[in-house]
């Protein structure tokens, strides 16, 4: 290098479109994107992709779209040609995938392309390709074929960044998936190196899920649907239960683009928060669609990410439609039973009246519609229409016989806490014979002081009683702190214990947050606690145990029980050891009573760590087991 100055000089063409091209294609899977894009903006109804060599030696993709003129098509390959907009106003109410003028151009730079393209109304096909020169005579049906070959051949410093073909084949599948999901009205057709591999006919987007994702993936799923003003939610994910170790099937789709967001993967994490373990990864399919004006897509050069004009907004909108399905969704596991087929068609008509924006092919917003099996072969569903057991069924039931110290703490736990007294009466046997027809069924006993043996309707209950009863409470706890009204039991005896002086000195500094967590702690000394009073639904767990977790968690995250994380998390911590621990003997009404409670709380399928609380065993597997009718 020469250390004189050189002169300034604009780049020549090729170099710029090569320059661009860095941004937008980085190995064969973003060609793919773009010209499956470009497919989609011409409203195919089919397109069938052929890839050889992963990808790496030939894209190419054909469709059965609107074509392209014969007058246009130089224009086509032609860089900041496009289209798709023509004004500032129409970029920022973009619609269509594409609106750069910018893909083909940036690929032809790089690969060596040919264009062919035949319009509804031309006698015949129309070919042009990447050096230019007037367009000549093809072969060919309506609609466009893009060919790429030799991809970064000319260009090997990008070329040795590609992996091996069948690396670039799985990224180039993905991406076929990742788009396809979103575009269930168009069939699509996959062949590597000469061989079909995917055949996905154009149908529901419930039927698209199932072809990619798989029947069992969604059989593991909620589905979550809101509209809120111009804002559209549709989708499904997955149950906290099946999520996964990794962070894989996570599809956010807005206004039918694949994009990653911070502020909606925040809502997501945000509604999981108080039922995913913590390593385990939530997986979901999920369309957000709202007024193309209300979200800037032009903020990436792939176009993999978008800013919402009102991201608040939006994290408040998706956080809460997520949990309602999360809560919901446990309670009335999918059934085919549950799901008749008319609401399927229901839900066809309200997406279609929901669609916002024009031009997307008809199907910029389609449904999740509801996985349409049993949410796993040992979950029923749940009978009442709403997805509760009547409550007051549930008091008529409920009863507690005179007991020792520890029922009447058991009592005080279940307590409704909207003020309704459970009621007296004996638990035994239930009024007209309903014995079954609680979803959770009627206790029959113990097994080993872990879980609950109940019967129902379907067969055998078995409950994790210790994971059952800290959700309980955990919803409880939550229900009682945000109405403000959480009852406070005083200790006869208060709980005394030693701890660190820096303990000590967490308790002295957070006082106040453990006062509105119920809990009263007063020094003891400079080493010790004296616990005097703790929310009533814990009084018959271990309390030493408690707060010192508390206190812990406090240390650790610090205080804001304003802020709704930190207080779950304290409060989850609360519900853990003011639960019932294993080995506890429980009467059959308390078991009933749990069972009972379990019936009417959110979410209570699983604890807070995401672990199932009960699993049901039909009959028929009963029989299996044992040979019967066989
Ligand atoms: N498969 C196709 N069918 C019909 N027209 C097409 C097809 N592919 C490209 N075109 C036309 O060629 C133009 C240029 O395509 P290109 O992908 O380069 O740009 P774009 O889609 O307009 O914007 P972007 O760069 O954001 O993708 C498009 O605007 C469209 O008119
Ligand atoms: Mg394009």
């Amino acid at each position: 290098m020469t250390s004189e100055r050189r002169r300034i000089a604009p780049l020549p063409d090729t170099l710029i479109s090569q320059i661009a091209a860095g941004e937008v294609i980085e190995r064969p899977a973003s060609v793919l994107k773009e010209l499956l894009e470009n497919a989609i903006d011409a409203r195919a109804r089919a397109i069938e992709v052929r890839l050889g060599g992963g990808g790496i030696r030939r894209i190419a993709v054909r469709d059965d779209g609107t074509g392209i003129p014969r007058d246009e098509l130089a224009l086509a390959l032609a860089r900041h040609a496009t289209s798709k907009i023509q004004s500032l106003g129409e970029l920022e109410s973009v619609a269509t995938m594409g609106f750069r003028g910018e893909a083909l151009a940036s690929i032809a730079s790089v690969a060596t392309i040919t264009l062919t393209s035949r319009t509804a109304n031309a006698a015949q096909a129309w070919q042009v390709d990447g050096r230019g020169g007037p367009a000549t005579a093809a072969a060919g049906a309506n609609g466009t074929t893009v060919d790429v070959r030799q991809l970064f051949d000319e260009i090997p410093a990008r070329r040795k960044f590609l992996r091996a073909e069948t690396t670039e084949y799985g990224h180039c599948l993905g991406m076929l998936e990742r788009v396809a999901l979103a575009q269930p009205d168009i069939e699509f057709r996959l062949f590597h190196n000469d061989k079909p591999q995917k055949h996905w006919r154009a149908g529901s987007a419930s039927q698209r899920m199932r072809d990619i994702l798989g029947i069992e993936f969604l059989q593991q799923c909620v589905t979550a649907e809101r509209t809120h003003d111009l804002i559209s939610l549709r989708g499904i994910l997955v149950r906290p239960t099946h999520a996964r170790g990794r962070a894989d099937r996570q599809y956010l789709y807005v206004n039918g683009r694949y994009v990653r967001d911070r502020t909606v993967s925040h809502a997501i994490r945000q509604a999981y928060a108080d039922v995913l373990h913590g390593d385990r990864q939530p997986a979901y399919v999920l369309f957000l669609a709202l007024d193309p004006r209300s979200v800037d897509v032009n903020v990436h050069p792939s176009k993999h990410e978008v800013r919402f004009r009102d991201s608040g907004a939006m994290h408040q909108f998706v956080a809460q439609a997520l949990s309602a399905a999360l809560a919901s969704g446990t309670a009335t596991p999918d059934h085919p039973a549950a799901r008749p087929a008319a609401s399927m068609a229901d839900r066809a008509s309200a997406r279609n009246a929901a669609t916002t924006e024009p031009g997307m092919a008809g199907n910029a917003n389609p449904a999740a519609d509801a996985p349409t099996t049993a949410g796993g072969a040992h979950i029923p569903s749940m009978p009442a229409a709403d997805g509760r057991y009547p409550r007051a069924q549930w008091q008529q039931t409920f009863a507690l016989r005179d007991g020792g110290r520890d029922q009447a703490a058991w009592q005080a736990a279940y307590r409704p806490l909207d003020g309704n007294d459970p009621g007296t009466g004996t638990a035994s046997d239930p009024p007209g014979g309903a014995t079954e027809d609680f979803p959770l069924g009627m206790a029959l006993g113990q097994l080993h002081g872990i879980y609950i043996l109940a019967q129902n309707r379907a067969g055998l209950v078995l409950v994790d009683m210790h994971a059952a009863h800290e959700r309980v409470v955990y919803e409880q706890l939550k229900r009682a702190l945000d109405a403000r009204t959480l009852p406070r039991q005083e200790l006869l005896v208060p709980v005394v214990f030693n701890v660190s002086e820096a303990d000590a000195g967490l308790a002295e500094e957070y006082h106040q947050t453990l006062t509105e967590l119920g809990l009263t702690v007063t020094p003891g000394g400079p080493a010790s606690l004296i616990v005097r009073s703790v929310p009533a639904l814990l009084a018959s767990g271990d309390i030493e145990a408690m707060v010192r977790h508390v206190i812990r968690d406090l240390g650790a995250i610090g205080s804001s029980p304003r802020l709704t994380e930190q207080r779950n998390i304290l409060l989850s911590s609360m519900a853990c050891h003011g639960a019932v621990r294993a080995n506890r003997r429980l009467t059959l009404d308390e078991m009933n009573a749990l069972l009972r409670t379990m019936e009417q709380t959110d979410r209570a399928d699983q604890c807070n760590h995401g672990r199932p609380t009960w699993v049901q065993w039909p009959l028929a597997d009963l029989d299996k087991l044992f040979l019967r009718g066989q």
